[in-house]
C-alpha cells in the first residue's frame, strides 16, 4: 500500500471572531513546535470562515500549518454575487478547500453534481479539495450506506481520475456522527474507508492508493488514536474539537502516534 502521510484538518464552520481565531492559532502554533508542525509527521490544516483567512494566513506565517476554506464557487470569476472564487482563495494563501460538507449538501442544496463541479474548479485553480461524502442515519438504518457512498463517489471520480495522484483528499463523514458526540466505531469507519478506496479504484482512479481518506464525525482527543490506527484512515476532519487549540493539537499528536504504530 502506498505510504500516505496523515492529515488532520480543522473545520471551524461558522464560528469565531478575530480575537478567538488569533488565540486559537497562536495556541496551535505553540503546540505544533518550531519547524514543521508536530515534527513534520502529520500535515496540519485549518479552515476558518472566509473573513478570517487573511488573519489566519498572517498568524500562521512560517508555521507550516496549511490554510483552507470551507467552500468555493464552482464558477470562474464573474457575476456571482456572494460567491468566492478558487483563485481568490489561493490569493489569500489557501492551499486546500473543503467541498461538499454534509451541511452544504443538506442545508444549502448542494447536489452531487454541484459538489463535483466545485472539486473540478478547485483543482483547475490549483487548490487541493477535501471532498466530503457520507450517509445519514436514515440511510444507514435502511442499509443504504454503500449505495449512497457509491453515488456520491461516482460524481467525483472523473475529476479525481483526471487529477494528479493525491491531488484530491476524500473525507468520510457519516452525517449521524457529525456534532453529535456519537463517533463511528473504528470498525464501521474502516469498513466505509475500505469501500471508498475500492470504489475509487473500480471507477478508474489509477492512483486510488494515493488518495488520503480522512474520517470526520465527533473525533476527539480520546478517540482519535483508535480511529487513526485503522489502516485505511489517513487522518481526520475535525469540527468541534478544532475550536480548542489543545484538543486539536492532541488529535494531531494522535495521528503521529498512529502512523508510528503502523510503521
Ligand atoms: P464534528 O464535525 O467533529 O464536530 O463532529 C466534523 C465535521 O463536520 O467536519
Amino acid at each position: 500500500m502506498a505510504h500516505r502521510k496523515p492529515l488532520v484538518a480543522g473545520n471551524w464552520k461558522m464560528n469565531g471572531s478575530r480575537d478567538t481565531a488569533t488565540a486559537l492559532l497562536a495556541g496551535l502554533r505553540e503546540r505544533a513546535g518550531a519547524g514543521a508542525p508536530f515534527g513534520g509527521r502529520v500535515d496540519c490544516l485549518v479552515c476558518p470562515p472566509y473573513p478570517y483567512l487573511d488573519l489566519a494566513r498572517a498568524t500562521l506565517e512560517g508555521s507550516g500549518v496549511a490554510l483552507g476554506a470551507q467552500n468555493v464557487a464552482s464558477q470562474r470569476p464573474g457575476a456571482f454575487t456572494g460567491e468566492v472564487d478558487a483563485g481568490m482563495l489561493l490569493d489569500f494563501g489557501c492551499s486546500h478547500v473543503i467541498v461538499g460538507h454534509s451541511e452544504r449538501r443538506a442545508l444549502f442544496g448542494e447536489t452531487d453534481e454541484i459538489v463535483a463541479a466545485k472539486v473540478a474548479r478547485a483543482l483547475e485553480a490549483g487548490l487541493t479539495p477535501v471532498a466530503c461524502v457520507g450517509e445519514t442515519l436514515a440511510e444507514r438504518e435502511a442499509g443504504q450506506t454503500e449505495a449512497v457512498l457509491a453515488r456520491q463517489l461516482a460524481a467525483l471520480v472523473p475529476a479525481i481520475a483526471a487529477a494528479a495522484a493525491g491531488a484530491v483528499i476524500v473525507a468520510y463523514e457519516p452525517v449521524w456522527a457529525i456534532g453529535t458526540g456519537e463517533t463511528a466505531s473504528p470498525e464501521i469507519a474502516q469498513q466505509a474507508h475500505s469501500f471508498i478506496r475500492t470504489r475509487l479504484s473500480a471507477g478508474g482512479v489509477a492512483s486510488a492508493a494515493a488518495v488520503r481518506l480522512l474520517y470526520g464525525g465527533s473525533v476527539k482527543p480520546d478517540n482519535a488514536l483508535t480511529l487513526f490506527s485503522q489502516p485505511y484512515i489517513d487522518g481526520g476532519l475535525i469540527g468541534g474539537a478544532s475550536l480548542v487549540a489543545g484538543d486539536f493539537a492532541s488529535i494531531c499528536e494522535a495521528a503521529v502516534s498512529a502512523a508510528q504504530g503502523s510503521a
